[in-house]
């Protein structure tokens, strides 16, 4: 009886990719399969370039195929590999593939209002119904435990054996992790360098995120260390840039878009924020003061040929939102609210979901 293409797949279902940790029909791994005779044929992708990576899986596939279909059976299996991680699809990365889509929200300039925009994206795409998680990258200065109101609590743990990992502390529908729920108040986190790496990289592979469509990263400002660990572990499909309309804020945005778009990091900036774009009085609702400048962002957008994601006001009850806890977007009709709305709208477009 001749060999079929179901029979082949049947016998690949037991080869387990092994960094991917799932059989290699299901990732999606197989294609081209080829059967004449007793001579079975077929391509198979592996997470790892590595050559005896690729040697191991390719016998792994004999095996099974040899097992299954009689030792008899001539197997030709050609193993090469996937493109970088960032560029395959979500469920045949070995970090967070559970994760539809991961946004890193970066800044040149410090204090221009990165966590606050963030905070504002996560509490935002939350109530429209999406899933959302949100890792707090700023392991020096941390504002994710205060602009959620969950300061005075405490990921949980869960899981037996290799599956016991953190479980986020969540609200607003928003899970969320955060250095600053491992600190006591008030406590200064002095951290050596490879204590800060290895702990902003278990933020992301020992937590229970489960499945999401956005993972939000809320950055420390700069472009140092931590970013290109980052851009180095994390797949990430796209990076916001927040600054402000002033000149010395646009300088650094201007920095960092260029690092973001190096050849060898090659992340796509989905867009500019402009935050604080004019300040408006509470008292006096129609006054826009260019206290910044004007349109400085905007300029800056069309300069480097990126998106202008939106313009956001510098008001007091975006900084009370912030520091009560409850982000500015859930006020539903405010001039603020509909700004930071606009720019959420924005930013799913950039990124390709609507
Ligand atoms: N549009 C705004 N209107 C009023 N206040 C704002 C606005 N954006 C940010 N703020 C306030 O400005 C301060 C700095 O904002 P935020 O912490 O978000 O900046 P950041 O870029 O994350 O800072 P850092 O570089 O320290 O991480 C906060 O007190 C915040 O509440
Ligand atoms: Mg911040």
């Amino acid at each position: 009886m001749a060999i079929t293409n179901e029979e082949v797949l049947k016998a690949l279902d037991f080869v387990i990719e092994p960094e991917l940790k799932k059989d290699i029909v299901s990732l999606g791994l197989v294609s081209n399969i080829k059967t004449q005779g007793n001579t079975v044929s077929f391509h198979v992708k592996a997470s790892n370039p590595a050559m005896h990576y690729r040697k191991r899986l390719e016998e792994a596939c004999i095996h099974q195929v040899r097992r299954f279909l009689g030792e008899d059976v001539a197997v030709m299996a050609e193993v090469d590999a996937l493109p970088k991680s960032a560029e395959r699809p979500p469920e045949q990365r070995r970090i967070l593939p559970n994760v539809k889509k991961i946004i890193a929200v970066a800044s040149g300039k410090g204090g221009v209002g990165k966590s606050t925009i963030t905070a504002n994206l996560a509490a935002g795409l939350a109530s429209m119904g999406y899933k959302v998680g949100l890792v707090d990258a700023d392991i020096y200065g941390p504002s994710m435990p205060l602009m959620f109101d969950v300061f005075n609590e405490k990921p949980g743990v869960a899981g037996e054996g290799s599956d016991n990992k953190i479980v986020p502390v969540e609200n607003y529908g928003v899970k969320m992790l955060s250095i600053g729920f491992f600190a006591e108040a008030n406590q200064a986190i002095v951290w050596r360098g490879p204590m800060a790496s290895k702990a902003l990289s278990q933020m992301f592979t020992d937590v229970h995120w489960g499945e999401l469509d956005f993972m939000l990263i809320d950055l420390p400002p700069g472009t140092g260390d931590i970013h290109l660990q980052l851009v180095q572990q994390i797949p990430l499909d796209g990076v916001v840039i927040v600054s402000t309309p002033q000149a010395v804020a646009l300088a650094d945005a201007r920095k960092g878009v260029g690092m973001f778009k190096l050849e060898n990091i090659n992340i796509p900036v989905l867009g500019i924020v402009e935050n604080m774009s004019w300040f408006t009085p509470e008292e006096l609702p129609d006054n826009k003061y260019y206290i910044f400048g004007k349109e400085g962002a905007k300029n800056l957008a069309e300069e480097m040929n990126v998106k202008l994601l939106g313009q956001i006001p510098l008001v007091q009850s975006i900084r009370e939102a912030g520091d009560a806890g409850r982000p500015a977007v859930l006020q539903e009709t405010t001039p603020q609210a509909l700004a930071l709305k606009e720019m959420i709208g924005n930013i799913l477009e950039s990124i390709n979901i609507k």
